[in-house]
């Protein structure tokens, strides 16, 4: 799993011409510390991980229909919450300690509105709960059963969703009962999709079922504006993956889009967000975490702290899986 480094090539979606804006060129800039980003023309969708392909594919759909951006990342990890396969996403993703399935989720647009919800059970689609919040009241985040009556009474439907290899794989835990994620296992526990469409505008999306186990009531980065995402139309976008709480303490994508603000070109603003991480943490062991970055001049990147971390690239009509740059290997 660590050494993989697919590319995958996906057929054509969407207008030729729509795709003929999509080509992409080198990078050239020589100042960059750590690995070259590739600068992109056109719509990019970047998804964190290999559900980031699915993801990734709906979203560019959107896109080249002639859907908006913020339309385009909301789609986009829908797909991932609805598929029930996935054990760190949506209503199919691991349960806490107490055997309940919680999910977070934020979005964010070119504007810098943003909604988002934490701590939810019983339904598919908080990130368009996130929507909701963003668009249909003046706050930011709801949370817990609060969030969940905001939901049912505009027009969410709850539901159950019991899936019996979940279930075995907590009463396997609780015999233990032991907090110990595995990296790249059970540390690719959320989906965040940052994507900038062909007039330059950017948006963002992260949904997470958060961590395998965790304590009934803990919320990690993805819904929190600032840590697991964040999008400044000036400048770029950015998300995050990965132990949440690392993340929350270093407002890491806020982190990285400040450092382009500041010049910093993707891979390397990445980079210096994890290393804060590694240094603020100088015991840490087996905690994995990346992010990816867009810069509003089609500019990408991605570092994680281990080898692993991969994710899905869009542009035109190419789809593939990349490995991000990383500063530690996992033995
Ligand atoms: N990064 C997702 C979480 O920590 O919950």
């Amino acid at each position: 799993m660590q050494d993989r480094r697919h590319f995958l090539k996906i057929g054509l979606v969407g207008t030729a011409a729509f795709a003929t804006a999509c080509t992409s060129e080198p990078a050239n800039d020589p100042a960059t510390v750590g690995e070259a980003s590739p600068r992109l023309k056109g719509p990019i969708v970047l998804s964190t991980w290999e559900h980031g392909i699915q993801a990734n594919a709906k979203a560019w759909e959107v896109l080249s229909s002639g859907g908006n951006v913020l339309d385009a990342v909301e789609q986009g990890v829908a797909v991932v919450e609805s598929d029930f396969s996935n054990r760190s996403v949506g209503l199919g993703g691991m349960p806490d300690r107490d055997g309940h399935v919680t999910l977070d989720a934020c979005i964010q647009d070119h504007e810098g509105r943003a909604g988002a919800v934490a701590f939810v059970q019983r339904y598919e689609h908080p990130i368009s709960i996130a929507r909701a919040v963003m668009e249909r009241t003046p706050h930011v985040l709801l949370v817990g059963a609060g969030a969940e009556r905001w939901a049912s009474e505009n027009g969410f439907v709850a539901r159950d969703v019991e899936i019996p290899e979940v279930k075995a794989k907590w009463l396997e835990w609780l015999k233990k009962g032991e907090y110990k994620p595995i990296v790249n296992i059970e540390n690719h526990d959320t989906i965040g999709m940052i994507a900038l469409d062909a007039n330059g505008r950017l948006a963002g999306s992260c949904t997470t079922s958060g961590m395998a186990f965790k304590v009934h009531g803990r919320v990690g980065d993805s819904p929190i504006i600032g840590a697991g995402l964040f999008v400044d139309g000036e400048v770029g976008a950015a998300c995050a993956t990965g132990i949440g709480e690392l993340v929350i303490r270093t407002a890491g994508s806020h982190t990285v889009v400040e450092l382009m603000r500041h010049g910093m070109e993707p891979t390397a603003a990445c980079q210096e967000a994890v290393r804060r991480i590694i240094k603020q943490n100088p015991g840490m062991k087996d905690a994995q975490v990346g992010f990816l970055a867009i810069r509003k001049d089609g500019t990408v990147g991605a570092w994680s702290v281990y080898r692993g971390f991969n994710y899905a690239l869009r542009t035109g009509e190419k789809s593939e899986l990349r490995d991000a740059g990383f500063d530690r290997e996992w033995a």
